[in-house]
């Protein structure tokens, strides 16, 4: 069977994270190639102030605010997209966050949190959208997970665990999904200058800008490819990296991030 690949009049697009970063971006894109995109995240305003943004394009943006850790209102926007607007056809699992941990101060707070965003915020909004993608017999996920999980990296200690389970999870329901004509897709992105990596005390070779890195990710879903990748020469380099032994993977991740002198 060919990898079904979601299209505007098949439904609406749901992406979580769209307030800010990436996720903005990626859906400004979307509403300009005419989907309907619904858009989610805490701040009411910055949702609004996009779907205003996207006024003039042939789509549009319409926004459902809520936090992803709150499975109730998950299961409401994705019950209110399927009754309004004849189903969801494309799910983007964006939101994120990256909460720098060092270990001489380690919180289970930060760990909490991040776990409650990047993991359990992804099923609360995967499971009601594959329920309902089950019964229209198509659809199209695409997983926001992070080279962050192909090995571990100094501060990412709660977010590099979360994006490694993110791409296993992705992994292994592409098994069951490929058996029912639904498409999942992993993104897996370099560094991309968003808020969230603002603040970050390492060197970001290859920083994409975050209009480049949402149109990568935009191409990336009309293909029948599990993985959506960029910049390339560095991810492909992160998993050759990786799959170098232990001390030497070790050797060069403290000297890229210069944590061999902290
Ligand atoms: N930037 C990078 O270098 C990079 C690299 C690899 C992967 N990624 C991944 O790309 C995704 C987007 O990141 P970004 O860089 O664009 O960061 P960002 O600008 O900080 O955006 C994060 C988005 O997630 C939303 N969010 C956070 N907590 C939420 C919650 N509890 N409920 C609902 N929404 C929530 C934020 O909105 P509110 O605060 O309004 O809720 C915001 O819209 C993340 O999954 C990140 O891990 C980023």
């Amino acid at each position: 069977m060919s990898q079904y690949r979601a299209k505007p009049s098949d439904g609406v697009a749901w992406i979580t994270g769209a307030s800010s970063g990436l996720g903005y971006h990626v859906a400004k894109n979307l509403a300009a190639s005419g989907w309907t995109v619904a858009v989610t995240a805490r701040s009411e305003d910055d949702l609004q102030a996009l779907a205003d943004e996207c006024k003039s394009l042939s789509g549009q943006v319409i926004p459902t605010p809520g936090d992803v850790t709150d499975q109730a209102r998950m299961s409401d926007i994705a019950e209110n997209l399927v009754s309004s607007h004849g189903g969801i056809a494309l799910l983007i699992l964006n939101a994120g966050v990256y909460l720098p941990l060092r270990a001489s101060e380690l919180k289970l707070a930060d760990f909490d949190k991040t776990f409650a965003v990047n993991l359990n915020g992804v099923t609360n909004c995967l499971v009601p959208c594959l329920n309902h993608m089950r019964d229209a017999g198509r659809g199209q996920i695409a997983i926001v997970s992070s080279v962050a999980g192909f090995g571990g990296l100094p501060t990412s200690a709660a977010y590099g665990a979360t994006k490694a389970g993110l791409t296993n999870m992705a992994e292994s329901l592409k098994f069951d999904l490929d058996l029912i004509n639904i498409h999942i897709q992993v993104v897996h992105p370099g560094f991309i200058d968003t808020p969230a990596t603002q603040s970050n005390p390492f060197p970001m070779p290859f920083l994409m800008q975050v209009e480049d890195a949402a149109s990568r990710l935009v191409d990336g879903l009309s293909s029948s490819g599990f993985e959506i990748t960029f910049p390339k020469r560095f991810t492909w380099g992160l998993k050759l990296l990786n799959l170098l032994p232990y001390p030497v993977y070790f050797w060069i991740t403290k000297r890229a991030t210069g944590w061999g002198k902290k």
